[in-house]
């Protein structure tokens, strides 16, 4: 669970400042920044945190870390956002690995790393949603909550039902297997079935996907027909 909630205002991005912390607490905490100047994003792409136009946070979750597992905890904690936009709207689609979509628009993204000192290692999970509008641009490819909610969402309100989920599903990663929540994950992901250009940390092919498999790892026929496993990766149309 989270123990602890340290808010900021204006940080460069709330990963740094989780890292900073990491080493003077004991416990699991996050970071959570009103805005972020260098918001950064998968791919090191940048983060776009206008004040007041969104979420921005990092959590902390102290404990060796299995690299194998990774691939689930992204889509249990997937879940986690899924159940809280529930309560604004019913109209969400994940893209694996765990980009949320609205209106065929991203609306929120997650940065998951590894994070050790000589001590200790854990997990810092970076998490972005836009909610409310601001005189900042979105790029096009981009939505905030407020969009489908047609009204303004109150930042505190979503950021305690956030925190609720997340520690329901950080518990549940815990303690069941991703198999258990597959079929859950599968009603909200539109990836089966589609053909995608996938980029990985070192290589970029076409496929199409044909199963998410019990660890979270995504199935894909390459070009030649062979099946291949993958573990993270950005997929486009
Ligand atoms: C993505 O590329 O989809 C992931 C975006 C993650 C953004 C969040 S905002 C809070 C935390 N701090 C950062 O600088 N990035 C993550």
């Amino acid at each position: 669970h989270i123990k602890e909630v340290i808010y900021k205002e204006s940080v460069e991005s709330t990963q740094t400042i989780a890292k900073e912390y990491f080493s003077f607490k004991e416990d699991n905490f996050v970071v959570i920044a009103e805005e972020q100047t260098k918001g950064v994003g998968r791919f090191k792409r940048e983060w776009k945190s206008p004040n007041n136009g969104g979420f921005y946070g990092s959590f902390v979750f102290r404990g060796s870390v299995n690299k194998d597992k990774l691939p689930a905890f992204n889509l249990f904690i997937s879940l986690a956002l899924v159940e809280t936009f529930k309560y604004y709207t019913d109209d969400i689609v994940l893209k694996w690995p765990n980009d949320v979509y609205l209106q065929g628009k991203k609306v929120s993204g997650i940065l998951t790393e590894c994070y050790k000192t000589s001590e200790e290692e854990g997990i810092i999970l970076g998490i972005g949603i836009n909610l409310n509008r601001t005189n900042q641009s979105l790029v096009d490819t981009a939505i905030t909550l407020s969009d489908v909610f047609e009204s303004e969402v109150n930042m505190s309100l979503f950021t305690n039902q956030l925190l609720k989920k997340i520690n329901h599903y950080y518990d549940l990663y815990l303690s069941v297997p991703f198999c258990e929540v597959r079929d859950e994950y599968l009603r909200y992901s539109n990836a089966l079935g589609k053909e995608f250009t996938i980029t990985t940390h070192d290589e970029q092919f076409n496929g199409k996907a044909i199963d998410i498999d019990d660890r979270g790892f995504l199935k894909v026929y390459d070009e030649s027909g062979k099946i291949r496993t993958i573990m993270s990766a950005d997929l486009n149309i």
